[in-house]
């Protein structure tokens, strides 16, 4: 894990393998470029010539353009790394968090290799602080586990250590938003290393495991119900889908507790370990990434971890349906009828849409105990990629103004969303002949056909939103900014924030 520190020195005087600058295009659209606050040093170092050096090798100062050139005497660290920052903000502006967000990321990547490097990035605020160092401890992440002897770019060992410089080390909110930014970024990332895990190791029991192990950590209280559990609680759903699976299903519930909390939040997460379809099967070359259909489980359970370790004045429960979707002898079959845990029969057309079943369940449980808001976290469908691409998630919810907080709040958490509708004429197309409902219906609008479904299973005057992060899950391109290859930790930011704004009695 790499070390996060505020420091007052000096950008020149700090030791260290590399300083990180910003560089930025004027504001006014111009030619040329501005070395951004925090780097006056290293540029009188330069005798002022600093944006002249980083224009003559070709910087632009575009957003995560790195650009590494040799320190002159008078700067303690070897090397200078410039990031881009994109324009330059108005007078009187400051650059967007996300931003700094994204171009500290870019530089830890970059640095991969190093030991320690010094941010020296425009510091306006605790909160661009808290951001530079999300940016850097998100852009550390690797995920060499399975590597015996790590290759290429993962040869290198990540940053170990990450010094922030032009905060206040003193000042009681720079504290408070740099312990934020480290426990933050730790579960974004345990996130990331639970997605990336292989599904034949992450069955629903280990992911269970997992978590036990983690909640007697952090001081969160975990049940877990396995397969005689779920059977004898009549939760049809979670075992429909797990029912082709040598690896049975669970439902996990984490329950964070505080004295002073006045509100209670329900998160409930998809944990289908892997996604084959079932008997409904998967074509080749759309289930080789189907290890991230728990993405939603694992956002969920390092998201109430992360409220446990800030000891947010808030309670949290979370409700991870794990199970692994599998086609055998024993595999629930289109046209078979599940009873669901909430008593509502669903008759299964298609097996792959599996993630609707055991979020079902655990919605209708999670509303049992009334919390003032659920909010649910799933790779649901690839509508939703369709719809949003590959770095948004969509909003669903039963209440206007809680999918307008909870997209205002994912974008202050520097996560992209964007709001999107139930409309009930198409809750017609999931009419059943024999069941009560069934799990799938228009093709169309197939994500928003999935919230409805969704919809059926929340409890009676419970304010509910659901969160499809099918698109930003998994990144299957290339590493950008803080965001590596591989599991993202998508939704994490979100839910922690959202918990926060609760504990504040701004929402629910
Ligand atoms: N896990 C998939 C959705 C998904 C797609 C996640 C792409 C991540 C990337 C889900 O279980 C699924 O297969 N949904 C079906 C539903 C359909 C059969 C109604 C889909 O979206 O095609
Ligand atoms: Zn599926
Ligand atoms: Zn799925």
């Amino acid at each position: 894990m790499t070390a996060l520190t505020l420091s007052t020195a000096g950008a020149a005087t700090l030791r260290a393998d590399a300083l990180v600058v910003g560089v930025a295009k004027p504001a006014d659209g111009g030619k040329g470029l501005v070395v951004a606050t925090g780097a006056e040093a290293v540029d009188t170092a330069f005798d002022g010539r600093l944006a002249a050096v980083l224009e003559t090798l070709g910087a632009s100062g575009a957003e995560g353009e790195v650009t590494k050139l040799p320190s002159p005497d008078g700067v303690k660290a070897p090397l200078v790394l410039a990031v881009g920052l994109g324009s330059a903000p108005e007078k009187d502006d400051v650059f967007p968090a996300e931003t700094l967000r994204r171009a500290a990321g870019a530089a830890a990547r970059a640095l991969h290799g190093s030991k320690k490097a010094a941010f020296a990035l425009p510091v306006e605020s605790a909160d661009g602080a808290q951001a530079i160092a999300e940016g850097a401890l998100l852009g550390t992440y690797t995920f060499t586990a399975y590597q015996e002897k790590p290759k290429g770019k993962d040869a290198r060992l990540p940053l170990a250590e990450v010094a922030l410089l032009g905060g206040k080390p003193r000042d009681k909110a720079y504290k408070a938003a740099a312990e934020r930014a480290r426990v933050v970024a730790e579960e974004v990332n345990r996130a990331r290393d639970l997605i990336n895990t292989p599904p034949n190791d992450l069955t629903p029991e280990a992911f269970a495991a997992v978590a036990t192990a983690a909640g007697k950590e952090s001081g969160v209280k975990v049940q877990v119900l396995d397969e005689k559990a779920l059977a004898k609680g009549g939760y049809g759903g979670i075992l429909g889908v797990g029912a082709g699976s040598e690896n049975p299903p669970r439902l996990v519930k984490l329950a964070y507790t505080h004295p002073d909390a006045e509100k209670t939040l329900a998160l409930v997460g998809k944990g289908i370990t892997y996604d084959s379809g079932g008997i409904s099967l998967k074509p080749a070359g759309h289930n080789e990434t189907m290890k991230c259909d728990m993405s939603g489980a694992a956002a969920v359970f390092s998201a109430v971890v992360a409220v446990a370790r800030l000891g947010l004045p808030v309670n949290v429960t979370g409700w991870l349906a794990l199970a692994e979707n599998m086609p055998s002898g024993s595999a629930t079959r289109p046209g078979d009828v599940l009873r669901m845990y909430s008593g509502k029969t669903v008759e299964v057309l298609n097996t792959d849409a599996e993630g609707r079943l055991v979020l079902a369940d655990a919605l209708t449980r999670a509303s049992e105990e009334s919390p003032d808001a659920i909010v649910d976290v799933a790779t649901l469908t690839g509508a939703m990629v369709l719809a949003l691409g590959h770095r948004m998630f969509g909003i669903m919810a039963n209440d206007d103004a809680f999918r307008t907080a909870i997209h205002e709040i994912s974008e202050e958490a520097g996560e992209q969303s964007w709001p999107m509708p139930l409309p009930a004429e198409l809750r017609k197309g999931m009419d059943s002949p024999t069941a009560d409902i069934a799990n799938m219906g228009e093709r169309m609008g197939g994500g928003l056909v999935a919230g409805l479904f969704l919809k059926e299973f929340v409890g009676e005057g419970i304010t509910w939103a659901h969160l499809d992060i099918a698109g930003p899950a998994f990144n299957e391109g290339g590493p950008h900014g803080y965001t590596p290859k591989g599991g993202t930790g998508s939704a994490v930011r979100t839910l922690v924030k959202l918990a926060e704004r609760t504990a504040d009695g701004d929402l629910a």
